[in-house]
């Protein structure tokens, strides 16, 4: 995010905001990650890869990629279905057709109770834990964000900020419905603060 807490442009563009040194950094994250979880919304945005890459030649394990997306939104030629590792795609969509094509994309899909039309995210929680996935790294947008922070899911932010500022026409880091009075403040601690580069790397606890 930028200084003034900005994770895209109005139109949604938001590469790059960090440096190289931040983002490699990222991928350390991703690399000892057993999952990164996405929203279908970045996914349309950014098409991104979300593989862990790593500056040294190493072999990485690559972390499953998991995308919620209620509808089957997810396009047969995002990027990541093409890339080492398992990309996993939860669903309250029970269309065959949408899933088979996926499936031949290179995806797997799980189809998820439906309570509220959109994919339950304790059930998600529940699921991965199942597959023995313990650590999750969440890379989305403010909404997939600002969701799973309110729902008591998050344990830790780390952001990565950039020394400049996107103004308040572009897009916020979480949308936090219902948060109007002070007294609604998430309360986080800071456990660690460094430079990474030209940028800063903050680590939050979550106060539950
Ligand atoms: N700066 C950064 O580090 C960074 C990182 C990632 C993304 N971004 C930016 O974020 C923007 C996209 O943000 P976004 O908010 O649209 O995308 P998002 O948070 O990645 O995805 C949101 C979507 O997730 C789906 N979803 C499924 N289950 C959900 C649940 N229980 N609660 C909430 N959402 C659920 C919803 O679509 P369905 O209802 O269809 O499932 C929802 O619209 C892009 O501009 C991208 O560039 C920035």
């Amino acid at each position: 995010m930028s200084l003034d807490g900005r994770t895209a442009m109005a139109s949604g563009e938001s590469q790059w905001i960090t440096s190289v040194a931040a983002r490699h950094d990222v991928h350390r994250l991703r690399a000892r990650s057993s999952a990164i979880v996405t929203g279908i919304g970045t996914v349309l945005a950014d098409d991104p890869s979300l593989t862990a890459r790593l500056e040294q030649d190493v072999e990485v394990v690559q972390p499953m990629r998991v995308v919620l997306d209620s509808q089957l939104r997810m396009p047969t030629t995002a990027r990541m279905l093409s890339q080492p590792g398992r990309t996993l795609i939860l669903t309250v969509n029970a269309d065959a057709a949408k899933a088979a094509a996926l499936q031949a994309a290179g995806a797997e899909v799980r189809l998820l109770d439906s309570h509220s039309g959109r994919v339950d995210l304790e059930q998600v929680l529940a699921l991965l834990a199942e597959e023995q996935l313990n650590e999750l790294l969440l890379e989305a947008g403010p909404t997939l964000n600002g969701a799973l922070l309110q729902a008591g899911l998050v344990d830790e932010l780390v952001l990565y900020m950039a020394p400049h500022l996107m103004g308040d026409g572009a897009r916020g880091l979480m949308t936090l419905p219902g948060v109007e009075k002070m007294a609604d403040r998430v309360e986080l601690q800071i456990v660690d603060m460094r430079s990474v580069g030209r940028d800063w790397r903050m680590t939050c606890r979550l106060q539950h």
